[in-house]
């Protein structure tokens, strides 16, 4: 029935929106052209601040044991995104998916959560990228002051002005913001290079030993509902050890989130079945390998005692006398945190422009520029409220919102993978997971053990954030969506969709 919120939208229906005129994006990339998309923005706050945060306080050396755990888990979820990709190249990503997979309803779910990954991820970087900004002029002795600039500003100006420049390269064209990205990936690349070069000749071996420190009870006033959920659900409280590993994958995941927006390209992609999974698999790898020999080095040159929490990789190039390497390390995070903001940003913007092409959010923020290619109206919407976000909210709290909601959409998007072999099994798909259900649900499993590593207090938002959506939706969505309305037909309607 129309009004089902099961309501299915058919993978033919969701291609043939792609080409309706005043939705058709340009179609100008290319498979290089995503794997330097995936790489721009994954490569960034994770490796350039929270190597040094998990590693003082919960890892250890075993940071980079931290990492490997994040990076299979991501690596399998991938391989579902790769599959998805090449089946359904459509802009929205895990929300058109779910919308071919699961129906209206979840879709709306998923598309809300990705705000969370996206926009609030955008702002948070936005916040990280001042941070970095302020500390490189206070090396020349320009320092701005801390009420308006840096991680801990009331009305944080220079997050404000990146969110709102990198909006205007977004509305100016996909084709620039890539060139604009591969300059960018450019210079992080020889920045990290770098790094694990130049920090081989300078490793200690005794700061290796212990790898992984031995678990110690939380210290006074730690713990309460900042501690992992996993924990307070009867598992013994920790810092350090193995269980200090496993809550420092569930924090450093944020380093690899970036990977699957290289799918909220699919529609701007030349040969999308072919392109995204080597896009998304492809910067996948080089990432984790530069993150796993970076994060080795960075605890091989100083204790992981000792580490800077907000800028470890300079901190650690300052602690063996090397000050000039810091600086460059410093410039090199700023550029490099300015394309994750963009491509966060960018893939916000597709997800809610596939939203509101389904008439889930209102139709006319859908427009594409006549000229640019560009869905301009929900891009700028976007920015600013990124911009508003970054500028005045404090978010240092609100990181591991990122993480939650990114799991969550791995999760459903893994299962999606296996349900749509069962509903759909015609389809065409170039890039097939291997090992169907085995991988899947592993894959599903596995982002659901790194939610329950969250903390507590992190689920409590989560759910009230969801709620919200559920809300709106109801309020909004359900009645004016195109399947409500009777534009589109849900799959399969002619014979029973509550059970397709
Ligand atoms: N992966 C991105 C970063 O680490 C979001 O900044």
């Amino acid at each position: 029935m129309a009004t089902n919120t099961r309501r299915v939208k058919s993978v033919e229906d969701s291609i043939r929106d792609t080409d309706e005129p005043e939705h058709r994006l340009k179609k100008n990339l290319s498979g290089l052209d995503l794997t330097v998309f995936g790489v721009g923005v994954i490569i960034g706050t994770g490796i350039f601040v929270l190597t040094g945060l998990v590693a003082r306080d919960q890892a250890g050396p075993a940071v980079a044991i931290s990492f490997v755990i994040a990076g299979v888990v991501c690596g399998l979820a991938a391989l579902c995104y790769a599959e998805f990709a090449s089946t359904v190249p459509v802009a929205g990503s895990a929300y058109t998916f779910s919308y071919a997979t699961f129906g209206e309803f979840v879709a709306w779910i998923i598309g809300w959560d990705l705000v969370l990954e996206l926009a609030l991820g955008a702002a948070t970087v936005s916040v990280g990228w001042s941070g970095y900004l302020n500390q490189l002029l206070d090396d020349i002795g320009l320092a701005l002051p801390t009420s308006i600039a840096g991680e801990e500003a009331v009305f944080n100006i220079p997050a404000i002005l990146i969110a709102l420049a990198m909006t205007g390269v977004l509305i100016l064209g996909i084709k620039l913001s890539s060139r604009v990205t591969a300059v960018i990936v450019a210079i992080k690349l020889a920045v990290v290079a770098l790094v694990i070069i130049v920090g081989l000749f300078y490793l200690n071996a005794d700061n290796y030993s212990p790898f992984v420190p031995p678990a110690e009870p939380p210290a006074e006033g730690e713990g309460g509902l900042h501690t992992p959920l996993i924990q307070l659900l009867g598992f013994a409280q920790s810092n350090f050890g193995w269980s200090g590993v496993l809550a420092g994958a569930a924090i450093v995941f944020f380093a690899f989130i970036g990977f699957d927006i290289v799918a909220t390209a699919a529609e701007e992609t030349r040969n999308p079945r072919r392109d995204l999974p080597r896009g998304i698999i492809g910067s996948l790898v080089i990432c984790t390998g530069l993150y796993v020999a970076v994060s080795l080095v960075v605890v091989g040159m100083q204790n992981y005692t000792e580490l800077s929490a907000t800028a470890p990789l300079a901190g650690a190039f300052s602690s063996v006398g090397l000050t000039f390497f810091s600086s460059v390390i410093s410039l090199g995070a700023l550029a490099g945190l300015t394309s994750v903001v963009m491509i966060l940003m960018l893939g916000q913007s597709r997800v809610l422009f596939a939203m509101s092409r389904d008439h889930l959010l209102p139709p006319t923020l859908a427009k594409v520029h006549p000229r640019y290619g560009t869905p301009y109206r929900i891009t700028l919407a976007t920015g600013v409220v990124v911009a508003i976000l970054a500028g005045v909210v404090p978010l240092s709290a609100l990181a591991e919102l990122v993480n939650i909601g990114t799991l969550f959409a791995f999760l459903l998007v893994s299962i999606g993978v296996w349900r749509l072999r069962r509903t759909r099994p015609d389809l065409e798909r170039s890039f097939r997971v291997p090992l169907v259900p085995a991988l899947p649900i592993v894959s599903a499993l596995a982002c659901l053990w790194l939610m329950l590593n969250l903390p507590a207090d992190t689920w409590l938002r989560f759910l009230v954030w969801m709620a919200l959506g559920i809300a709106v939706y109801f309020g909004y969505g359900r009645r004016h969506s195109r399947m409500a309305t009777g534009e589109r037909r849900p799959a399969g309607e002619e014979k029973d969709v509550s059970r397709a």
